[in-house]
């Protein structure tokens, strides 16, 4: 059985990563490919619960620490119970943020050192890496504000937009240090324009 690949799609807020997944997992199964389409923090039992502890706006703020372990323990749940076996299954596992988002958003966000997070990276992961990356970028402004007119804001989104910025920053700086993995598409366009894009990098994949 040929192992499957892990796709790990990323961006601020509001970049319309969520909405353009279905299109994605469309355009990956026309490849005759087996997908499991999932997220993070969450796609377990155990991590949903996680997930929710993570965005509740009612809790106190908790310490940066707490928020990265939380992270990474819903990972390695995700990891073990879901996204391992797929793979080896010979599944395309689709994933709704990934390992980056703790770099741009307890690293770059919250100031938590990189070098933190690689050692939790390399414990929880070992050699695991996404194969691809697609990040959806737009500046924060624009993410922020379609994230925020879709309702109450959760504990990510009542951050400021300094935030929202050193998280983009962070995610277009490992896009430019990791070119063989990373494809960024430009999600200030609309909608067409962006399944456009989505196309043109999914056929990349298999050229
Ligand atoms: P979502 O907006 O993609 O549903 O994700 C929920 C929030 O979780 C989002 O604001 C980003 C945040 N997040 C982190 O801060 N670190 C992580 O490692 C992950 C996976 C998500």
């Amino acid at each position: 059985m040929t192992r499957g690949k892990l796709i790990t799609i990323e961006g601020v807020e509001g970049a319309g990563k969520t909405t353009n997944l279905p299109y994605i997992q469309q355009q990956l199964e026309a490849h005759k490919l087996r997908i499991l389409h999932t997220r993070e923090p969450g796609g377990t039992e155990v991590g949903e619960a996680i997930r929710e502890i993570l965005i509740a706006p009612a809790l106190p703020a908790m310490h940066q620490d707490t928020e990265l372990l939380l992270m990474f323990a819903a990972r390695a749940e995700h990891l073990k119970k879901k996204i391992e076996p797929a793979l080896s299954s010979g599944k395309w596992v689709l994933c709704d943020r990934f390992t980056d988002a703790s770099y741009a958003y307890q690293g770059a966000g919250r100031g938590i050192s990189l070098e933190r997070i690689a050692q939790l990276e390399g414990w929880v992961q070992g050699a695991l890496r996404p194969d691809y990356t697609l990040l959806f970028d737009v500046d924060a402004h624009t993410g922020l504000g379609r994230a925020l007119s879709r309702g109450e804001a959760d504990r990510f989104e009542q951050e400021d937009i300094d935030f929202f910025n050193r998280v983009r920053q962070q995610y277009l700086t490992m896009a430019d240090n990791n070119p063989q993995r990373y494809r960024v598409i430009d999600a200030s366009a609309g909608l067409a324009e962006v399944q456009q894009q989505l196309r043109h990098i999914i056929a990349g994949m298999f050229a």
